[in-house]
């Protein structure tokens, strides 16, 4: 995949639900501050008023429900405006960015969990995205843990995370599968771990990877 650039300083988080994505992000935050960055923390779906009007129609229980190909076409359309109106224009002026999910996510959400194509999704990522974080963190937890976190929250489960244990078991298998097959971007973090070991972890990881970047 040689047409898609790979950006040193754009991070992803991803994982399943009530991995810790957002209490990591929080913390990778903090670092860079720390070290005199300027950083955009963001997330996906969304990240631009009309990405996050797009998360609104993906998210929302309510209505209609989309087919797989739908749902993986308003993915990567807000991803296209994500690219293009905030991450891009923050790596050119030399800000960080980090993700709360990318495009990791559609293949592991809209591949292994809805079965669709992967060869497709590889084609938008390369005509649409064109863009890959330099370091991905995989936040791995098992299905009934994250599942036990995320209904600690007070927000009510949104339309994919009403979906059923298999298909966040095919998720989780998925994001591993990638990892697996990427090991230079991917670091696979034990989130089963109580919250102050998982960040001690990811904030270890990201002070090496910024001095090597
Ligand atoms: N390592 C951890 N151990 C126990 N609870 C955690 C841990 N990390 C996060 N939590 C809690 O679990 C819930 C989900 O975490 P969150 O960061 O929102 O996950 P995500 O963004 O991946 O869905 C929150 O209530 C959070 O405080
Ligand atoms: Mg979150």
């Amino acid at each position: 995949m040689t047409d898609i650039e790979s950006h040193p300083r754009l991070i992803s988080l991803e994982g399943g639900e009530g991995a810790g994505k957002t209490t990591v992000l929080n913390a990778l935050r903090e670092t860079l501050l720390q070290a005199g960055h300027e950083v955009v923390s963001t997330r996906e779906p969304g990240g631009t008023p009309l990405a996050e009007r797009i998360r609104q129609l993906l998210l929302s229980p309510d209505g209609e429900k989309p087919s797989p190909e739908t749902e993986l076409l308003l993915m990567f359309a807000a991803r296209a405006q994500h690219v293009r109106e905030t991450i891009r224009p923050a790596l050119a002026r030399g800000a960080w960015v980090v993700c709360d999910r990318f495009t990791d996510s559609s293949y592991a959400y809209q591949g292994g969990g809805r079965g669709l194509d992967v060869a497709f999704i590889a084609e938008l990522e390369r005509r649409v995205v064109g863009l890959q974080p330099g370091l991905t963190l995989l936040l791995d937890l098992g299905v009934s843990q994250g599942r036990a976190r995320a209904s600690g929250r007070d927000a009510q489960p949104d339309r994919i995370e009403r979906e059923r244990d298999d298909f966040f078991e095919r998720v989780r298998e998925a994001y591993l599968a990638r990892a697996a097959a990427e090991p230079k971007r991917f670091r696979v973090i034990d989130a089963s771990r109580e919250a102050a070991t998982v960040v001690a972890d990811v904030t270890g990881v990201l002070r090496e990877w910024m001095a090597a970047a």
